[in-house]
């Protein structure tokens, strides 16, 4: 046979191989649990057009037989949430970092925070996403161990799904099997407990700040863990206390983990910037230490933080540089205050 009819005819096997639906190769796979779920909730989603490029993350049949007790009792007569359960499960595969991106206003060459990529998904359930009008909501994956595929994927609640199998092609993306169903995102209020966050929700709650928070689009919240606010938002005032809150969101800006890059700088709520510091594998934002990273919520992306954000970021991460960069800042605005008057005064003469 001729070299280049064999290439045809070989490239024509792998068309047939790889042009199968998402349906068959679910089935052959034995994903079967997951296959019943879409058939029962949304059969559209198993009409994927050849060529979509999706990530399908298919729970394996033990997480599906897991979880589904919860689904169906909690969710039997909701349909529409079902349906948004089953949409959260499929991925755009293009990253959506060169969009976020153009928020940063820090240098766009540092290193990112973490090996992994943010994927927009199909569900777009007011009730689950509010990120802006016509954005469906994100997730994130990363690799955790430093090797070059994914390992987990993190959704609503902090929750982390594990990659437990290589990819299975399909004719409109791949499959990524996990070992749970990833969970939907909730608001702000209703995450905060979820994650043991309590007591920065109760801070939130005597500013009358929750409200606000929640019903914000694009925000970054670092919420500090409780242990650090056990010594200070008792005692201060509702205004300092609030003035400190507002350093914990950054704004128009999901900042989601693998979007983080070494220097960048963000602005707060509060009108400040913060600076990112990536470090032996830590991030912190304005001073503070990412301790746990990319619960989506609802609104965006919540990150656990050791301590609170202070108000102008230091170059490295604290402690000791920190209070030094509180003080350049009070002293900087000073000067200026001065070189004002001395200006004004210039004119009157
Ligand atoms: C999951 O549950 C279904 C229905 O109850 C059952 O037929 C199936 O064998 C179970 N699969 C696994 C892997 O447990
Ligand atoms: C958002 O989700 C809907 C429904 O799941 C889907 O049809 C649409 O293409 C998605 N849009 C984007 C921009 O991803
Ligand atoms: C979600 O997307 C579907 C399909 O594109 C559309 O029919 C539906 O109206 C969208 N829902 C919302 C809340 O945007
Ligand atoms: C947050 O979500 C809960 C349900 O999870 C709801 O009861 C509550 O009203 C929501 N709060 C806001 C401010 O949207
Ligand atoms: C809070 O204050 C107590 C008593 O001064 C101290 O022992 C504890 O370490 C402080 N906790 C934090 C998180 O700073």
């Amino acid at each position: 046979m001729h070299p280049l009819r064999l290439f045809g005819l070989l490239s024509h096997i792998v068309t047939l191989v790889y042009s199968q639906s998402l349906q068959t190769v679910l089935q052959d796979n034995g994903l079967t649990e997951f296959l019943q779920e879409l058939r029962e909730t949304d059969p559209d989603l198993l009409d994927v057009p050849a060529g979509s490029k999706l990530i399908v993350y298919a729970p394996s049949n033990e997480a599906v037989n897991g979880s589904s007790v919860i689904v169906r009792r909690d969710d039997s007569k909701d349909e529409e949430k079902k349906k948004q359960i089953a949409r959260n499960q499929i991925h755009f595969a293009n990253t959506i970092a060169p969009i976020l991106r153009r928020r940063q206003s820090g240098d766009a060459g540092g290193t990112a925070a973490a090996s992994g990529s943010v994927f927009r998904t199909l569900l777009n359930g007011s009730e689950f996403v509010n990120l802006g009008p016509g954005k469906n909501q994100s997730v994130v994956e990363k690799s955790l161990s430093g090797a070059p595929r994914p390992e987990a994927v993190f959704s609503g609640l902090g929750a982390k799904a594990n990659v437990v199998a290589a990819d299975i092609p399909f004719d409109g993306g791949v499959i990524r099997p996990i070992d749970q169903f990833l969970v939907l995102p909730r608001n702000l209020s209703t995450s905060l407990p979820a994650l043991g966050l309590g007591d920065f929700k109760s801070a939130l709650e005597r500013t009358g700040l929750l409200e606000t928070f929640d019903k914000a689009t694009s925000l970054t919240i670092l919420a500090p863990q409780n242990s650090a606010l056990e010594n200070s938002s008792c005692w201060w005032s509702d205004a300092k206390l609030t003035s400190a809150l507002k350093l914990q969101v950054l704004v128009d800006f999901p900042g989601y983990t693998p979007l983080l890059k070494n220097n960048a700088k963000y602005r707060t709520l509060g009108g400040t910037s913060v600076t990112v510091v990536i470090r032996d594998n830590k991030i912190f934002v304005g001073g503070a230490e990412i301790l746990a990273a990319d619960a989506i919520i609802k609104n965006g992306v919540l990150h656990t933080v050791d301590r609170w954000v202070s108000a102008a970021s230091p170059p490295s991460p604290p402690p000791i540089v920190a209070a030094a960069t509180g003080l350049s800042l009070s002293t900087h605005h000073w000067i200026l205050v001065v070189m004002g008057m001395a200006v004004a005064t210039g004119f009157s003469l």
